[in-house]
């Protein structure tokens, strides 16, 4: 099909996300059918049909953002980040974590990680700073509800004590909510926050290109405390981290070396 080079000049110039950066197929595929679900049979009517309805596009920047998240995704990795992360962790700062999830969609991960972390410190101590490139995402990540199937491999216990359940429907406490900050950051263009002992990126890497990927394990190795560690997902391993000065902590957890 044609165009789809002036297409993502405009998709970039309309709302900012350069499609340059994502897998060329499996994005071109996404978009395709999306477009003819819609009605439209080429890139340039689409657009136009976009740029003036708001909710098109809404539609659009929701299928391509793929927002798809759980709590303690991965319950495995989260044991990992439980018993061996967290002693790493405690062991180098005596004081309070600095921790990031970046891409995180509607709330589930960095919610998880305040549950988890309260096994360790008191919620008035833990602080999440978690960043999506998608405001519409952030916005249900702030408003806390969830159907039980997303937390079905949160552990019992947190469900108890941290959600209340009215028609099947599950909502997340404020003494959670309070301990994340949420904010918009484009991995692909803003700068990066400093200085974190634990950043996660996960399921969002699978749709970069490999430049994409090289560059952005660079900035987050920069953004790194001495100790600090990388949290990827569960088909996200890198290949040769030592390339960008990284070494495996456990599998799907790279500490950075100095
Ligand atoms: C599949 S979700 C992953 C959520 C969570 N990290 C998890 O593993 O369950 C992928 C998220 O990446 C976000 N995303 C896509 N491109 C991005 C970019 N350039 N910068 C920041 N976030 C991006 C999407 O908006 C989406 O919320």
């Amino acid at each position: 099909m044609p165009n789809y080079e002036s297409f993502k000049k405009d998709i970039d110039k309309l709302i900012g996300i350069n499609l340059d950066y994502y897998k060329e197929t499996q994005m071109k595929r996404r978009i395709n059918s999306l477009m003819t679900r819609e009605g439209y049979k080429d890139y340039d009517s689409y657009y136009s049909a976009m740029s003036k309805d708001k909710e098109a596009l809404a539609r659009f920047i929701n299928h391509l953002t793929i927002n798809v998240s759980e709590f303690y995704r991965n319950p495995n990795q989260w044991k990992v980040l439980e018993q061996k992360v967290m002693d790493h962790l405690k062991e180098n700062n005596r004081g309070s974590l600095n921790i990031w999830s970046s891409a995180c969609s509607t709330g589930e991960e960095p919610y998880s990680m305040v549950m988890m972390l309260s096994e360790f410190y008191p919620l008035d101590k833990i602080k999440i700073l978690a960043t999506d490139i998608d405001m519409g995402a952030i916005a249900k990540a702030k408003a806390g509800i969830y159907v039980e199937k997303s937390l079905e491999n949160l552990p019992d216990k947190f469900i108890k004590k941290f959600f209340k359940e009215e028609n099947g429907v599950y909502k997340i406490s404020d003494e959670i909510k309070k301990r994340v900050e949420f904010k918009k950051i484009d991995l692909l263009k803003d700068n990066f926050p400093g200085n974190m002992d634990l950043i996660s990126c996960r399921n969002v890497m699978i749709y970069f290109t490999d430049d994409a990927k090289a560059k952005l394990y660079e900035k987050f190795n920069r953004a790194l405390t001495s100790y600090g560690i990388f949290f990827v997902g569960s088909t996200e391993q890198i290949i040769m981290p030592e390339r960008f000065k990284f070494k495996t902590f456990e599998t799907f957890f790279y500490q950075k070396m100095i």
